[in-house]
């Protein structure tokens, strides 16, 4: 008979037939920083995800430190939003202090920022509007104008995700010619018009005004139209190509995996956050258990980084 069950007979030899392993060096963890003073604020929705005031923000970041977490991923949440987003580029905005705060007082830490506009405009869209859809190609002049004030704050990494075309050769025409050829672009690729980022509009206060995402992000019925968006990013040269949301697009991180050789990252998005949260305070699942499960099947598809806002619970338990 074939016995497969001869392999799974204690934990030392499941521990030596083990295919996929987590670790706390595949974990970025995003923050969301809030312009004023004096602020921690729960996100009701995300139990355990806080907004932080920059004042604040080191009792965050300590932890994340001492935890071994190496990147964190900045979303800012200014107090002034205007037509365009202008504040995005402003050099003492709060990404801009935020990103040169970190790198002064946590200089290991990695800093990546998301680029989008959909948290500093008025109408919450992810770009300009014209005749009541994003204009892709005003956009991208704005994006540049964006990175290029992340980079000469000092980020590691910038992580476009508003899904406009054409933006990895934005971003990397302009880095280049602006004394930045050394500034990696993680690319939010396969990006999913998704229920599941309920959660984080709330979190960034970033819900769209009027319509929907639909015009920008993907349909989530499409997989070769992933390939394609992959493809696009890969040859206008992004070095990270990323999967959103995660858990219900692991064929799609898997088929990154296969058919790039570029590092694949993933985001476990606020909505599958608030889901195990939510289920587990019921008492309805093993929270922890079902987190630890999640992250995992996430690496096994083929992610090698995972951003989660569990990673600082998880990074405890693997620290163990
Ligand atoms: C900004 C952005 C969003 C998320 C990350 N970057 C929201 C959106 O596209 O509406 C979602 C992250 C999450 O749900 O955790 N464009």
């Amino acid at each position: 008979m074939f016995r497969t069950r001869r392999l799974r007979k204690s934990e030392g030899i499941r521990r030596l037939v083990r295919e996929t392993k987590l670790s706390v060096d595949d974990f970025v963890y995003p923050l969301f920083i809030e312009e004023g003073e004096n602020i921690k604020t729960e996100i009701v929705s995300m139990p355990g995800i806080h907004r932080f005031s920059l004042d604040r923000i080191s009792e965050e970041l300590d932890e994340v430190v001492a935890l071994d977490i190496p990147a964190v991923l900045l979303f800012g949440i200014p107090s002034n939003k205007d037509d365009e987003g202008t504040e995005t580029w402003n050099d003492n905005g709060i990404m801009q202090q935020a990103i040169r705060f970190i790198k002064k007082n946590y200089p290991s830490l990695y800093v990546i920022t998301d680029v989008c506009f959909c948290e500093y405009t008025s109408h919450g869209h992810c770009g300009i509007i014209h005749d009541n859809d994003v204009d892709n190609d005003a956009t991208l002049v704005n994006i540049a104008k964006q990175v290029i004030s992340h980079a000469k704050a000092g980020v590691d990494m910038v992580a476009p995700s508003g899904m406009m075309d054409g933006t990895i050769d934005m971003i990397r025409q302009s880095l280049d010619n602006s004394g930045f050829p050394n500034l990696p672009i993680m690319a939010y690729s396969v990006k999913y018009a998704s229920a599941f980022y309920g959660p984080f509009r709330d979190a960034a206060d970033s819900a769209p005004t009027f319509g929907d995402r639909r015009t920008y992000q993907m349909d989530p019925s499409n997989r070769d139209e992933g390939m394609r968006e992959a493809t696009f990013d890969d040859q206008e040269g992004a070095d990270i190509l990323m999967v959103k949301p995660a858990l219900s697009y692991l064929d799609i991180i898997r088929d990154l995996k296969n058919n790039f050789d570029r590092p694949i990252a993933c985001y476990n998005v606020s909505g599958e956050y608030a889901m195990v949260k939510a289920a587990a305070q019921k008492g309805w699942i093993d929270g922890e258990k079902v987190m630890m499960e999640s992250l995992l099947s996430m690496k096994r598809a083929g992610a090698d980084i995972i951003i989660t806002y569990f990673a600082k619970e998880a990074a405890k338990i693997l620290n163990k």
